[in-house]
């Protein structure tokens, strides 16, 4: 019988049901943005390398590229790049929720190969940016470099919760594994935007410049506070908070899909 304890809150429901929409709209943009990186990755390094053609890698500017004679550095910034390609398309396949309903299996084997191309990842990027030296700037390389460090912590975190079957907790570690992974796109969906905006005050993009900085270090931590707003609004009962937070990620997917087409446009095509 109905009664007025479990009437169902239907103005919530509704919140509900609109957030987990306007998230899954952000979903589709980002990954839409992450398969151009992909295919960017596949088509010019994929496509110089096949053909042996490695000093034309450095017809798109890099922080140190190609160097004739430094097999070591040249392997672990080519290993760097498509490992790249590999752990930004198995973490999209990962939050599918077809996969993980209709092929369990799938998901537990495309978890293993996200986490070892994460790890691979973070850890040649590690040479790059400290032995190598490929840096752009102290501050700039320390903020990739805590992205990295918190890319491996959470990878470890929703292993360790998997394991445990606490499926509640593994969810929101591999989320926020996801979200870190992807800073190096983050970075690039942000920097046409925020060079667009210095261009209408009449200012350059510079690497050295805090507007840089600041989008260098958000592409990490903006996405994994935005992450936590969403846990919060999924946990509320509050119905106007539920509905700030769908307003929020609607934005964001119009914003994600602008930047991706931006970065696709100005960063990418050119050089195809
Ligand atoms: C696991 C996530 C990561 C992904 C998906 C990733 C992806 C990439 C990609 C695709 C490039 C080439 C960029 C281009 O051509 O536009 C790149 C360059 C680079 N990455 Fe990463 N990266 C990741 C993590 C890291 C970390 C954690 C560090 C540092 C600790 C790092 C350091 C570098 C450096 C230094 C370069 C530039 C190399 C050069 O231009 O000579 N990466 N990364």
């Amino acid at each position: 019988m109905m009664t007025a304890a479990n009437l169902p809150n239907e103005p919530l429901s509704a919140a509900q049901r609109t957030l987990s929409h306007t998230v899954s709209f952000w979903f589709i943009a980002a990954t839409l943005g992450q398969w151009a990186f992909i295919a960017f990755i596949l088509l010019f390094y994929g496509g110089h390398s096949l053909k042996g053609e490695f000093t034309a890698l450095n017809n798109k500017p890099h922080i140190t590229g190609y160097v004739a004679g430094d097999t070591l550095g040249n392997t672990q910034w080519l290993m760097h790049v498509f490992i790249a390609a590999v752990v930004t398309f198995a973490g999209v396949l990962q939050l599918l929720p077809q996969i993980r309903k209709h092929w369990p299996e799938l998901h537990r084997w495309n978890g293993r190969v996200f986490m070892l191309s994460a790890v691979i990842a973070t850890l040649t990027g590690f040479y790059l940016t400290w032995i190598r030296g490929s840096q752009l700037n102290l501050p700039s390389a320390l903020s990739t470099s805590l992205n990295g460090v918190l890319i491996v912590l959470f990878i470890i975190l929703a292993w360790r919760s998997a394991r445990q079957r606490d499926f509640v907790t593994h969810r929101r570690h591999a989320l926020r594994a996801y979200l870190l992974v992807n800073g190096v796109w983050f970075l690039r969906i942000g920097i046409v935007p925020a060079g667009l905006v210095l261009a209408a005050l009449g200012q350059k993009m510079d690497y050295n410049s805090p507007a840089f900085l600041i989008v260098s270090y958000a592409s990490w931590m903006l996405p994994i506070t935005l992450l936590q707003l969403y846990f919060i609004a999924q946990a509320s009962k509050r119905v106007v908070v539920v509905r700030s937070v769908s307003a929020l990620f609607a934005f964001l997917a119009l914003f994600t899909l602008g930047g991706a087409i931006a970065a696709a446009m100005f960063m990418w095509w050119p050089y195809l």
